[in-house]
């Protein structure tokens, strides 16, 4: 079975990391917090900036902005969410636009399948979807495509954003043991990660590991 086709290896949405509500809200469900209609400014920092190299992959991708946004700069990108909703909002942007980028529908916990691997790997909003029971699988999918030298730019909710709705809040000792074994983590720091709700911004991390 192939991303290709719009279904996942599983040949339906994953389950635990809330890919039905993505689903239902790239269906047309009002709400989508996440969905800012441009990438994150962040990200084109690090674009801009020549930190994203080689064949990228956009991990949890969405309606697609931010992998849109790091082809425009020239570089091979992949775009893979469980939502085929989102996927399809991606797919028309891109044609729309008229940018190469795959967009494929696929679960970010089965990248190995894909037989593929990636100098880049960014994500937005993707790993703050996973309890910690279900991060060592995540990682795992991960370290599997990038080789040694490899890097993972990572922006997720932080645990000094108040509250309890919305994404699990990520404190740094959780992205330092999650990415403990296999990973160096070359950067941790408090970032706004941009949203669609007021005031516009939550509190963020934003780091960025090498494969070791
Ligand atoms: C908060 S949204 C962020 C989307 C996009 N990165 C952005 O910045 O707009 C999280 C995304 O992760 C996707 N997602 C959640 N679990 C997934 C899984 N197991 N495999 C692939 N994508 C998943 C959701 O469908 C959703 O599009």
């Amino acid at each position: 079975m192939t991303g290709t086709t719009g279904r996942t290896p599983t040949g339906g949405l994953p389950t635990g990391s809330g890919v039905e509500i993505f689903e239902a809200h790239y269906a047309g469900e009002p709400g989508a917090g996440w969905e800012i209609g441009r990438p994150q400014s962040a990200l084109v920092r690090l674009a801009r900036d020549g930190a994203l190299r080689g064949r990228v992959l956009d991990v949890g991708c969405g309606s697609g902005d931010n992998a849109l946004m790091i082809a425009e700069h020239g570089l091979e990108t992949t775009g893979v969410d469980a939502a085929p909703s989102g996927i399809e909002l991606a797919r028309r942007k891109a044609r729309e636009r008229g940018l190469d980028v795959r967009f494929l529908v696929w679960d970010g916990t089965r990248l190995p399948e894909l037989g593929e691997r990636f100098d880049t790997v960014v994500d937005v909003g993707f790993f703050h979807c996973f309890a910690p029971d279900d991060r060592p699988a995540l990682v795992r999918s991960l370290g599997a495509v990038v080789p040694t030298g490899g890097r993972y730019f990572l922006m997720c909710w932080s645990d000094r954003e108040p509250g309890e709705w919305g994404p699990h809040r990520i404190s740094e000792s959780d992205i330092r043991t999650a990415f403990a074994d296999g990973w160096r983590v070359d950067s941790l720091e408090p970032a706004d990660l941009e949203v669609a709700f007021s005031p516009g911004t939550v509190r963020a991390w934003q780091a960025a590991m090498t494969r070791v």
